[in-house]
């Protein structure tokens, strides 16, 4: 790689040589070093940025246009609206034939059934029960998977049948023809005929408890792309509308629909008004909703390693008389209450606020702070040992004289 401290003395071999001007001229003389200490480059009129320019055209290589056969292999997608279920069964690329004609891609729900016994129930259990730490594919409900998005609190769902299945949460039957066509089974890809993954997918619709045209899907039923067209899933309603539309005025009407269905989006009231009050009970204040926020937040949040931006080795701030050990222990575990004036926390070197808590006795400070009281989590959360946090409570008091 070409250094740039070498610049100069290239740029000095080069003026031997009666090149300079010509380097002179390059981006190389012109490279600029941004605060960051980023190299800029020129790229017109004066400007600089990030990246090398080029000015000619010549020096791109554009490759050429992709041809119609190289866009057909990777154009393999199943769209909603059946574009990309095969009409016909395919060997070796080329349409098998059935007394002369092309034979039809078909499955039924009990040829279905066999195959995923055979090359799936290994890993997704039978009917798609799941239990082998392999997605589940059947079981769910969309209305309990609605309850448990929305309004867990008020209305606990089963947790038995609130999960995410192709049946609960899936909007299109496609997608799971598309799947299996191109993944599955995972150890041999790509290996199952068109017809055999209508049979397979029409077993899962069917495991899902899916209707076609408004009937259940028994052992016979037999899937096909002109059949396919006719399912639709439970959850085609639990995503984001279409809002990309021709008539610019119908996207914004599709989300209005969706925010006001109570029975998809929400129960349809935004608290507007005294939302803590009427949260949290009267007389409660934003200071309330702090505080909850942070004892929520303190015995599950990943604290991050480091906020510091710069490169610096952390300087450890040694005071005399302190054990860092403990310093530390207090940033760590209390310092988010007892250093915010906000929680309701006696602060640390508020001498007044820890003679107040003294007044009942050390010993009973130590208690308290123990067992927990009022706001004051047990031992501030930390899972210290018990002498270990006393010293943190002996340094508190200390730093507040
Ligand atoms: C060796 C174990 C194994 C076998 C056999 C297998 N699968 Fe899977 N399957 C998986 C794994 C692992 C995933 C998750 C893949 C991922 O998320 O990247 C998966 C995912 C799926 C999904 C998507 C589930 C979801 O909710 O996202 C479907 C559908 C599926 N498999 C169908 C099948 C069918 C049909 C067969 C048989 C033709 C089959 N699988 C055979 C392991 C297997
Ligand atoms: C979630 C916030 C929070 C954390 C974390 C927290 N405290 Fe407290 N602490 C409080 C509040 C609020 C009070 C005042 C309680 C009251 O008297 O109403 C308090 C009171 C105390 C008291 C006085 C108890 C008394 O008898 O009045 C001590 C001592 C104390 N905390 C020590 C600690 C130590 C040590 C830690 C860290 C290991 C810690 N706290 C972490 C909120 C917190």
């Amino acid at each position: 790689m070409f250094k740039l401290e070498n610049t100069k003395k290239l740029n000095s071999i080069l003026l031997g040589l009666g090149l300079s001007a010509l380097l002179a001229t390059s981006l190389v003389a012109k490279n600029e070093m941004s605060v960051d200490g980023a190299v800029k480059y020129p790229i017109q009129e004066g400007k600089y940025g990030p990246y090398h320019v080029t000015s000619s055209a010549k020096d791109y290589n554009n490759g050429r246009a992709a041809t119609k056969k190289e866009i057909k292999a990777w154009n393999l997608d199943v769209r909603p609206d059946g574009e990309g279920l095969p009409l016909y069964d395919i060997e070796h690329g080329k349409p098998v034939m059935e007394d002369g004609e092309p034979k039809i891609a078909q499955g039924s729900v009990e040829w279905g059934e066999e195959l995923y016994d055979a090359q799936c129930s290994m890993c997704h259990g039978e009917f798609g029960a799941g239990g082998k730490g392999y997605p589940t594919l059947a079981g769910g409900d969309v209305k309990n998977l609605h309850i448990q998005r929305l309004n867990p609190a008020d209305n606990p769902p089963n947790p038995d049948v609130a999960k995410k299945t192709i049946g609960s949460y899936w909007p299109y039957a496609s997608t799971l023809y598309w799947y299996i066509q191109e993944s599955m089974p995972f150890t041999a890809p790509k290996t199952l005929t068109n017809s055999e993954t209508y049979a397979i997918t029409a077993f899962l619709l069917s495991s899902n408890g899916i209707k076609v045209d408004g009937e259940e899907m028994d052992e016979e039923f037999v899937l096909n792309k002109e059949n396919f067209a006719k399912i639709v899933m439970p959850n085609v309603d639990g995503f984001y509308p279409e809002v990309d539309t021709k008539d610019p005025h119908q996207g914004p009407k599709n989300m209005q629909k969706l925010l006001s269905d109570p029975t998809i989006y929400g129960k349809g009231t935004r608290c507007m008004s005294n939302c803590i009050e009427k949260q949290f009970g009267k007389g409660k204040t934003v200071e309330d909703l702090l505080l909850k926020i942070k004892v929520d937040l303190i015995p599950n949040v990943n604290e991050p390693l480091s906020t510091e931006r710069s490169w610096k080795e952390p300087v450890k701030a040694v005071v005399a008389g302190v054990d860092p050990v403990i310093a530390e222990n207090y940033a760590t575990y209390c310092s988010a209450c007892h250093s915010n004036k906000a929680i309701g926390a006696p602060v640390i070197g508020d001498s007044d606020a820890w003679a107040d808590v003294l007044e009942k006795g050390i010993e009973e400070v130590y208690t308290n702070a123990i067992n927990g009281i009022n706001a004051m989590p047990p031992m501030g959360t930390s899972t210290l040992p018990e002498d270990d946090f006393k010293a943190i409570i002996d340094y508190i008091i200390n730093e507040s004289k």
